[in-house]
This record gives structure tokens, C-alpha cells and sequence, in this order.
């Protein structure tokens, strides 16, 4: 039995007003605090950012990256804890999104464009990660009764 969500076509999300929305919700609030924390933190890098504070945003990113990546493997351990099918399919894409934030930060001491632009898609990449990883086990975890949230 699948338990995947269709794909869907990238929402629009202004790059200022990034927001949590219960749509959001994966149905683990351990995990949803964590995602509700990228959103804080992905906020607090682009207002210093957009203050020039270099060093901040870096500081930011390197809490960002620390929380993110403690947070992939936390989750990677649940589901297969609780038997998730597909567990790469979640963890690959994750993955995936670490090293390209990784590559982003690094842009943080260029140029302001580039600043700008590597903010605008950490953003989007978050967006990617929420939709096409994470979002794949929520129908799962509910069947199995655990969402407790
Ligand atoms: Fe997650």
C-alpha cells in the first residue's frame, strides 16, 4: 500500500512572509517544532542579511545546519522505528537539501545579490523538502495511529 502524496506544483510563498500553516504538519510535534524553528531561524538570516550582518546570518546558518541535520537523523530513526516503507525516499531528498544549504551559506560573505538569492532559495528548498519528503510519511504515521498533533 502506498502511502506517498501526489505531487504538487510548487506554492508561492513570499520571500519575506515566510509563515508556518497547519498544512505544514506532518502529525509528529517533535518534528513540526523542529520545522517551525527552520521557518524562525531561514527569518532571522534573511532580516540580517538585509541588515548586512554577514557574521549573524553566518551564526544563524551554522545553528540552522547543526538543527537541521540533528533533526534528518532524529527522523530517520523514527521511521524505521515504526516500519515507514519508504524511508529513502524521505532521507534522499533531505539529504539532498542539507548539501545545497550547505553550498548556500557559503555565499553568505560574497555579494549582496548573491545573498539575496541564496536566502530566497534555502527558503524554497525548505519549501521542497516539507513538500516532497517529509510529507510523505504524515498519511503513514496517522494509519498507524502515532500523529500526535
Ligand atoms: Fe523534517
Amino acid at each position: 500500500m502506498a502511502f506517498m502524496v501526489a505531487a504538487r506544483s510548487r506554492p508561492v510563498y513570499g520571500v519575506t512572509n515566510m509563515e508556518w500553516h497547519e498544512m505544514m504538519s506532518v502529525g509528529v510535534a517533535e518534528f513540526d517544532e523542529d520545522h517551525k524553528r527552520v521557518i524562525v531561524l531561514l527569518t532571522e538570516i534573511h532580516e540580517a542579511l538585509d541588515l548586512r550582518q554577514v557574521g549573524r546570518a553566518s551564526e544563524l546558518a551554522a545553528e540552522l545546519l547543526k538543527l537541521a541535520t540533528a533533526h534528518t537523523e532524529r527522523e530517520e530513526v523514527f521511521l524505521r522505528r515504526i516500519g515507514f516503507p519508504d524511508v529513502e525516499l524521505v532521507t534522499n531528498p533531505q539529504k539532498e537539501s542539507l548539501t545545497r544549504i550547505t553550498e548556500l551559506v557559503c555565499q553568505f560573505d560574497q555579494n549582496t545579490v548573491a545573498a539575496d538569492d541564496a536566502i530566497l532559495e534555502m527558503r524554497l528548498s525548505f519549501i521542497d523538502y516539507l513538500l516532497s519528503a517529509d510529507i510523505n510519511y504524515k498519511s503513514y504515521v496517522k494509519s498507524k495511529g502515532l500523529s500526535d498533533c
